[in-house]
């Protein structure tokens, strides 16, 4: 007989409480997955050390589950008890504990999960759901960059972009799904990861602690294909070079960042805040991640870091996580 095992979040400054909880009882459009591996996003250490929008305590983090189907909703014909999945686990959204990664067993949406082919592990696909919804969101929506969606035979557009903090997680996947949608891609990471930004597809890689970063990314730039950024990283050290390329370059533009807007952006310049949650990432999940994982055109990438096995190693992971992390995720076998 199945049981389940919850890392609870019952309060910030104390570890995560590993315990009992039910099994989840799917939602007519959600699965229920039997967690082999879940990854740990800059936001589970967030919340983790600063309880911000935590809905009810105890709380379960996490977002990025991958194994197999326990059960599913009585609306859901995608997929059988038994098949290989990986999506994104939307705790965070409802703030119900069954609906967060970190525990043996999670609710999730079946509409935001992907089969695996057995030739990809589940420590590796862990690393794709919210990174995908996350980069998807910034790329493809009308009013962020509006880029069409990938398709597993995309041809190449007249359409360029630059992704700012293309060694990240989110940043390296958005340079997958740009590049998978047509676009030319020029990513913006630390010079020792310029190979690394360059295996998720970017067309050049260049340093952002070089002094020419602004120059260079301008000349490499045609104005009349460029659409605009990609800001993964969203804070005082992105927009110190993301809005100097947005004036020398002029014009009509657009930026889209997982974090904060800089005030000074040129007013030509739409602007986006992502949310890598909701309805709106479907689109990729029904038609793109499944076929693409299976063809390789999408990679799991940033490469996984198992930091340990067991629930009990997500508290490791957690703090490790506040510490940071370059080109890689921390994910943990269950
Ligand atoms: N809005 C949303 O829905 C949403 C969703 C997911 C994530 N986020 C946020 O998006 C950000 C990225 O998330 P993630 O999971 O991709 O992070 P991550 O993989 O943990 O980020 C680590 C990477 O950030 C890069 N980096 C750090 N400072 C940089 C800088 N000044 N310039 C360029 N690159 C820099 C590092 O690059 P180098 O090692 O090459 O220096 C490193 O590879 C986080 O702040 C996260 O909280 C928001």
């Amino acid at each position: 007989m199945a049981s389940n095992k919850a890392a609870f979040f019952d309060k910030t400054g104390i570890p995560l409480r590993i315990g009992d909880a039910p099994i989840p009882q799917p939602g007519p459009d959600d699965i229920v997955v039997k967690n082999y591996a879940v990854a740990i996003n800059p936001v589970d250490f967030y919340q983790w050390s600063t309880g911000a929008m935590i809905k009810n305590y105890p709380a379960v983090l996490g977002h990025d589950v991958a194994g197999e189907v326990y059960d599913v909703g009585s609306s859901v014909t995608k997929f059988k008890k038994g098949d290989r999945v990986a999506g994104q686990a939307w705790g965070f959204k409802t703030g119900q504990p069954q609906d967060g990664a970190f525990a043996l067993y999670s609710n999730i949406p079946s509409k935001n999960s992907a089969s695996l082919p057995e030739s990809i592990a589940f420590k590796d696909a862990a690393v794709l759901p919210l990174a995908i919804d996350t980069a998807a969101t910034g790329l493809f929506l009308a009013e962020s960059l509006d880029l069409p969606w990938p398709e597993e035979n995309s041809k190449p557009i007249e359409k360029t972009i630059i992704v700012y903090g293309a060694s990240s997680s989110v940043g390296s996947m958005a340079v997958q799904l740009a590049k998978a949608a047509g676009a030319r891609v020029i990513g913006v990471a630390s010079k020792v990861n310029a190979d690394f930004v360059k295996e998720a597809g970017a067309d050049l890689a260049l340093d952002y602690r070089d002094p020419n970063v602004i120059e260079d990314a301008v000349k490499s730039i045609d104005k009349s294909s460029f659409v605009g950024i990609y800001d993964a990283i969203g804070n005082e050290a992105s927009h110190k070079i993301v809005v100097p390329i947005f004036e020398r370059i002029g014009g009509k533009s657009r930026y889209a960042t997982t974090r904060a807007t800089p005030d000074n952006l040129p007013k030509d310049v739409s602007r986006y805040r992502i949310v890598g949650m909701g309805e709106h990432v479907f689109p990729i999940w029904k038609t793109f991640v499944a076929d693409a994982l299976q063809s390789g055109k999408l990679k799991c990438l940033p490469r996984p870091e198992v930091v340990g096995t067991g629930l009990e190693s997500l508290q490791t992971g957690v703090e490790r996580m506040g510490k940071g992390v370059s080109a890689t995720k921390l994910v943990i076998e269950l």
